[in-house]
């Protein structure tokens, strides 16, 4: 399907705003610290920023590269630029992982929908935020109203395309997620835990580094990159030819990292140590208990929630967005008719895992993996957030080396680029020899113990 006219990004800075804001998300807030938390604090930390330059750059490059110069989503993207058909089954995979990341992770991006409203108008209540969480996951049709809102806004800012709905809202909302970052850190930093908090987090507990260690710190790295399934690829398919891949990528790494660790500077110290929960519970129970006694803990308690909301929105919309992108790019459907579907269709989806954790008893177990019970919710991550992002990067690289060549790839990404001979030859070295090995590592791990990383 030829389109002549592609929309392109208005500005670099508004490309890169956009694709860190996809990368910047609930993985960054809550996920990246509590991994911190169960890792051994500073060693973990050290790790992750390793993994990130060794083995995320080099596929993030990949992506952006892939992405400008077929000037299409995954599929078109494969399709145009493999030598062989089968490889365009790998661009049907990314926007079916897309679309199902998106049905549950738009059920939690619900929940801080919620939780801001409720900081808003009523506050938390002191000790009573883990029957609250319960009762309210367990409530099928709030799990449901708040993922539908979630998702109707969503899809209300793709609808605008790539200039008027993604980079216009991106250049207001990734400015205000800094700022509001910042704020919780400085007031985070005045608590009284604040010192045994930072001594935690910054403090490398050599004991706790294991093999293990690694394996979560890979996987964080890729998930929180947004990287195994054509979000950036499909970002990058809106660039044209003048950009500076190179920079820009490192930018979009730089900045993921970054606020990755500032989240720790922020929870940490309000927790005072490590924390005693992990995933959801850390943000919705422990921290929220938290706020409901600290001064002034209403009004911070609303802007940590509307920073999450920020972050989530700025990582569903490029989710939406490569689904979409599938149906205008291939289908030749408009924009907005393509939008509307996959927001109908990720909204079915999505109802079981709205419904696993409580409302309907029978999805909140389905099956035992390596010794987890996971629910709908649990097992839709395990497939799509873990499994499929790792195996996605793990053919991508595949795809790279052996199928669109090394010329073409690099043909692509230095155009416009002063890089080095050396690096050059670094980067390639760390694609096609570090980073496979490490995703074999990781994707062994996973399908060996059943071990989700979140
Ligand atoms: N990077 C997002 C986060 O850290 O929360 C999650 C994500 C968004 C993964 C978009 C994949 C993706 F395509």
């Amino acid at each position: 399907m030829e389109h002549p006219e592609r929309e392109h990004w208005k500005s670099s800075l508004g490309f890169v705003l956009a694709a860190a804001g996809s990368a910047i998300g609930l993985g960054n807030i809550w996920r990246f610290p509590t991994l911190t938390g169960q890792n051994g604090g500073g060693s973990f930390v050290l790790m992750y920023i390793a993994i990130v330059l060794l083995v995320g750059l080099p596929l993030m490059y990949v992506e952006l590269s892939m992405g400008r110069a077929a000037q299409r989503g995954p599929v078109g993207a494969f399709g145009k630029l493999a030598p062989h058909p089968v490889w365009k089954l790998l661009g049907y995979l990314f926007v079916l992982t897309g679309i199902v990341i998106l049905s549950y992770y738009g059920v939690v991006a619900g929940w801080t929908l919620k939780y801001f409203w409720i900081a808003l108008t009523e506050g938390f209540s002191r000790g009573g935020s883990g029957p609250f969480f319960e009762s309210f996951t367990s409530n099928g049709t709030a799990q449901i109203s708040f993922f539908l809102a979630f998702l109707g806004l969503t899809v209300g800012i793709v609808f605008f395309g790539i200039k008027g709905g993604i980079e216009r809202m991106s250049t207001v909302l990734m400015p205000v997620l800094f700022v509001l970052l910042i704020l919780l850190i400085v007031y985070a930093l005045t608590l009284p835990t604040a010192a045994d908090g930072l001594r935690f987090y910054l403090v490398p507990d050599v004991d706790h580094v294991t093999g293990k260690t690694f394996v979560f710190a890979l996987g964080q790295a890729f998930f929180s990159l947004s990287l195994g399934m054509g979000a950036m690829l499909t970002y990058g398919s809106y660039l044209s030819p003048d950009s500076n891949l190179v920079k820009s990528g490192l930018i979009v790494v730089i900045c993921d990292t970054l606020i990755a660790i500032m989240a720790g500077l922020l929870i940490f110290p309000v927790l005072g140590g490590a924390p005693e929960k992990s995933g959801p519970g850390l943000v919705f129970v422990v921290l929220t208990d938290l706020f409901a006694t600290l001064p002034a803990g209403r009004f911070v308690g609303a802007l940590f929630f509307l920073l999450l909301t920020i972050a989530a929105l700025t990582s569903t919309i490029s989710l939406m967005e490569v689904a979409a992108s599938y149906l205008i790019d291939e289908r030749g459907w408009s924009r907005r008719k393509s939008v509307l579907v996959m927001g109908a269709t990720v909204l079915v989806l999505g109802i079981p895992s709205a419904l696993s954790l409580g409302a309907v008893g029978g999805l909140g177990s389905l099956v035992k993996i390596g010794g987890n019970e996971l629910g709908f919710l649990g097992l839709a991550d395990f497939l799509f957030g873990n499994v499929a992002l790792t195996a996605g990067g793990f053919l991508l690289i595949l795809f790279t080396v052996f199928a669109w060549k090394r010329k073409n790839f690099e043909t692509e990404l230095y155009s416009g680029s002063t890089l080095a001979q050396a690096p050059r030859k670094v980067l390639f070295f760390l694609l096609a020899v570090v980073a496979p090995l490490c995703l074999a590592c990781i994707l062994g791990y996973m399908l060996f113990t059943g071990q989700t990383l979140g």
